[in-house]
């Protein structure tokens, strides 16, 4: 069993296991080279020469436990046909959802569109850094890709105007979401995922009143899923008021805090595995004030299932050291 199995299936709360969201990306001067030479991300996504290098990129330096395949949420929107863009210093920006052109995309079509996804997918998978690793396959959760198809842009604090307006719509894009990310998952586990991840980026956005139709029943139907497939599943509902109800209603084999939540309560009420939690800011600081508030995480979790991990990913202006450090205070502890 790797370290990552030990602690979600056997409860192991020694030796806590190790990976960073955003692992791979800006931070390293290595995955900025070939950026630099790949201006359109999409393709860089579909490139799976390059996709599973990048994959791998913080595994050849740091000591984790785990790699996440280099892809996107968005890259659900691209499969079903509807325009996605990554802007410079803008982030997504994705074209007119037409339900017309999204309804006519089959599970045949959708696949060949992301087979370099699952193609990066199978070459990490057997590649001798993973060993003993686990490779963590991912999608967004219904309710944050609904976000991005309609809204078009990341929401800044708040959805635009008339968001709900077209109900029809909605309940339509839920559907076939549900579909194509089922498909998604099922994919990437064929082709070697060992743990599926489910970020709900924006679920901070909804009133109390929305969670059940937007948020805990969509999750949990990818969640019992994703269980029906023999493989864990971990959930991070960002930005949520109540992770404690959405663990006993969605039930994900383990929940990723953010950074906001108090992780002294959350160990407390929370009887399932948890990851994640430190601020990706304290990386921007130095090194003796992230030992002091990466040793509060591992002291808050000592008896309790946990995978360290951040409060979100890692930011772009990250000194590789930083994170090296980090690794080492987790390994050491
Ligand atoms: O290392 C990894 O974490 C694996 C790859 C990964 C990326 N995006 C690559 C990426 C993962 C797991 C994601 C998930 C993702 N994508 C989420 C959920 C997690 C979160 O951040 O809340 C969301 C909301 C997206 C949508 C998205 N993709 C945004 C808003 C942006 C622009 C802002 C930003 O963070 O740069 C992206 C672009 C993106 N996805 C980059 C990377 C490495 C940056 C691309 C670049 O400009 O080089």
């Amino acid at each position: 069993m790797t370290p990552i199995q030990e602690t979600i299936i056997n409860k192991k709360t020694t030796n806590t296991p190790i990976w960073l969201m955003r692992q791979a990306g800006r931070y390293l001067p290595e995955f900025r080279e070939i950026r630099k030479l790949n201006p359109n991300f999409i393709n860089l996504c579909l490139n799976e020469n390059l996709s599973s290098e990048i994959t791998l990129q913080p595994l050849r330096r740091f000591n984790l436990d785990a790699a996440i395949i280099f892809s996107d949420i968005l890259m659900i929107p691209y499969g079903l046909n509807q325009k996605v863009e990554f802007k410079k210093d803008f982030g997504p920006q994705l074209g007119l959802l037409d339900l017309d052109i999204i309804s006519k995309v089959d599970e045949i079509d959708f696949i060949e569109k992301l087979y370099p996804v699952y193609k990066s997918i199978k070459k990490v998978s057997e590649n001798n850094l993973i060993k003993n690793k686990n490779l963590i396959g991912f999608v967004g959760a219904p309710w944050t890709i609904l976000v991005y198809m309609i809204n078009k842009h990341s929401p800044k604090k708040h959805l635009i105007k008339n968001f709900f307006k077209d109900e029809f719509l909605i309940n339509r894009v839920l559907i076939i979401l549900e579909k194509f990310l089922k498909l998604h998952i099922d994919q990437q586990i064929k082709n070697g995922a060992t743990v599926i991840q489910i970020f709900d980026s924006w679920a901070g956005l909804l009133e109390e009143k929305d969670l059940p139709n937007y948020i805990y029943i969509p999750t949990l139907n990818l969640v019992d899923y994703v269980k029906s497939l023999n493989i864990p599943v971990i959930c991070f509902p960002r930005g949520l008021k109540d992770y404690i109800n959405y663990c006993d209603i969605v039930k994900p084999d383990v929940v990723n805090i953010d950074y906001d939540v108090n992780p002294i309560s959350i160990c407390k009420k929370i009887n399932i595995p948890v990851q994640g939690g430190l601020d990706p800011k304290i990386l921007l600081t130095d090194k003796e004030n992230l030992k002091k508030e990466a040793i509060k995480y591992l002291e808050i979790f000592k008896d309790h299932p946990y995978i360290f991990n951040l409060g979100h990913g890692v930011l772009p202006e990250t000194k590789p050291d930083m994170v090296d450090y980090l690794v080492k205070i987790v390994k050491d502890y």
